[in-house]
């Protein structure tokens, strides 16, 4: 069914008329800086459509990077772009909830994925294979709907959240920052996300 959607979905439309579409990740690369997460750290982009966040990366010379998402079209059409460089990317076709990770990341980035998992169940789903996947000194990076954001995406219901009930979710792990940004969709709207930088609680 998730499956499905998402396929359908980048079928359907061009990767720069979804309305999650930016043309620069400008706060991706900002937190990954705030982390002073080097190039040779590892990077894993979970949900990641066909976003240019890799393109980025590759650019600025990080040389471990990860992209996974459901939806096979999504991960093509980011390939296309990136042409030769596709190669040095590992690029995973999963379901994220029942994922088995190979192996640990330094950064686990998720924009717009996490807001979609409505319920406790999915939600603690999502967090063991965070464990999994995250080397124990690795970050967080994770945007979903402010609290006032909309409560639908792509037909879909999603949760939203404020930054101090985002990070109820991630107990062990301390905020290192919060931002909120203003998303302009292709369309001309606007919606407001909220964004956290998380690292574990020291023990
Ligand atoms: C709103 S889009 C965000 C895409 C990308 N992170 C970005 O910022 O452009 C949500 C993405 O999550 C993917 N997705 C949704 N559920 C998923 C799941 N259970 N496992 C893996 N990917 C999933 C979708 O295919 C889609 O590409």
């Amino acid at each position: 069914m998730t499956a499905e959607h998402w396929t359908g979905v980048y079928e359907q439309k061009r990767t720069t008329e979804v309305s999650w579409f930016q043309p620069e990740p400008t706060l991706s690369l900002e937190l990954l800086t705030a982390a002073d997460v080097g190039t040779d750290d590892s990077i894993l982009d979970v949900g990641a459509g066909s976003s240019v966040l890799v393109d980025r990366l590759l650019e600025r010379g990080f040389r471990d990077v990860s992209v996974l998402d459901i939806s096979p079209p999504a991960l093509q059409a980011a390939q296309q772009r990136l042409g030769q460089d596709a190669s040095t990317v590992d690029w995973i076709v999963a379901d994220l909830l029942t994922w088995k990770p190979e192996r640990r990341y330094k950064v686990w980035h998720d924009r717009a994925v996490f807001h979609f998992l409505t319920t406790p169940d999915d939600r603690a789903r999502y967090l063991d294979v965070l464990r999994a996947a995250l080397q124990p000194d690795g970050y967080i990076i994770i945007a979903t709907f402010a609290a006032d954001g909309p409560d639908r995406c792509s037909g879909l219901p999603v949760a939203r959240y404020a930054p101090n009930q985002l990070a109820e979710h991630f107990p062990g792990w301390q905020v290192l920052r919060t931002d909120r940004e203003h998303h302009r969709t292709p369309g001309g709207a606007t919606q407001p996300f909220t964004w956290l930088l998380l690292a574990r609680n020291p023990t």
